[in-house]
């Protein structure tokens, strides 16, 4: 039996549906609209693709956005003074660098000047740090995503064996801290879970992606995860996003539905998700900024 399909983009119209309410309530006591600043730097296709979709999504629950475009060849200097304008803007409850970054750019020094309260990606260090330390400003948007998902899907994490596969600052880290973590008021999707992260080292892969009972994939690599890897019934969320002949696929093969027990398309899963906590975060930035 093909395995449940896990509907992330029906779940992110639910979410955004929740969010637009929130944001009418809002300006009907006379709140400003939250606002995301977006910045584009040179012309990776995907990079265009994503923040077209993020923008949109901003557009549909009311939020106001910009978008701040600037050449493949922009010096780290002007990149720091436009986020610096930025950070001082009223209007701008969240800014969002879309990465990656063209080389004479240092990601890290960028990351860094973002403010953290409008850091809606959570990739400061210090949001890293109160992510890690269960005090949460912000939850990731994609690691966040993956919990909402399994959450919303009646799919418990609490005392399960999970295998994260990718180590990134983005997914694979910050997906097993907040795994990991006891649930608590400040920390409210701490999941509880036994968290095991595999990577490109990690001796017999196979074997260890079939203790889990949650699989979650971001390993950066087409159809990494074959159906001999999947345990039957396991849960498998895909992270993985690439263009195979201009239609979008996944780290994990399609033969892996014949297997798992419930399982997240590409595209569909994850990536709508991803937008949708992004949205949570820049209503939460507004939150706490304009009260
Ligand atoms: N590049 C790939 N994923 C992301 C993301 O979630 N946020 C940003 N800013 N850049 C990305």
């Amino acid at each position: 039996m093909p395995a449940t399909k896990l509907d992330g983009k029906a779940l992110s119209a639910t979410i955004r549906a929740e969010i637009a309410a929130v944001v009418a309530t809002r300006a009907a006591t006379g709140k400003r609209p939250p606002g995301l600043a977006a910045v584009l730097v040179g012309d990776n296709p995907a990079s265009h693709v994503y923040v077209r979709n993020k923008q949109k999504a901003c557009s549909d629950v009311g939020f106001v956005s910009w978008l701040h475009t600037l050449p493949a060849d922009t010096t780290q200097a002007g990149l720091l003074e436009l986020i610096e304008k930025l950070n001082h803007d009223p209007a701008v409850h969240g800014i969002l660098v879309q990465l990656p970054l063209p080389k004479q750019i240092d990601e890290d020094a960028v990351i860094r000047a973002v403010s953290p309260s409008k850091d809606v990606d959570c990739f400061h260090p210090e949001n890293v740090g109160l992510l890690a330390a269960g005090h949460p400003r912000y939850y990731p948007c994609t690691p966040h995503g993956v919990v909402q998902l399994l959450i919303r899907n009646g799919i418990t994490t609490s005392g399960k064996e999970v295998i994260v596969v990718g180590r990134s600052n983005i997914v694979g880290k910050p997906q097993a801290m907040m795994l990991m973590q006891k649930p608590t008021k400040a920390n409210p999707a701490g999941g509880d879970a036994t968290v095991t992260v595999a990577h490109t080292r990690t001796r017999d892969l196979a074997a260890v992606c079939r203790r889990a009972e949650i699989l979650i994939v971001a390993a950066g690599a087409l159809h990494a995860i074959t159906p001999d890897m999947v345990a039957p019934g396991a849960t498998v969320i895909d992270v993985g996003m690439h263009s195979v002949n201009g239609k979008l696929a996944g780290d994990v093969h399609p033969g892996v539905a014949d297997v798992a027990g419930a399982m997240s398309p590409v595209p569909g899963g994850v990536g709508p998700m991803t937008i949708a906590m992004l949205l949570v975060n820049t209503l939460s930035a507004a939150e706490k900024i304009d009260g």
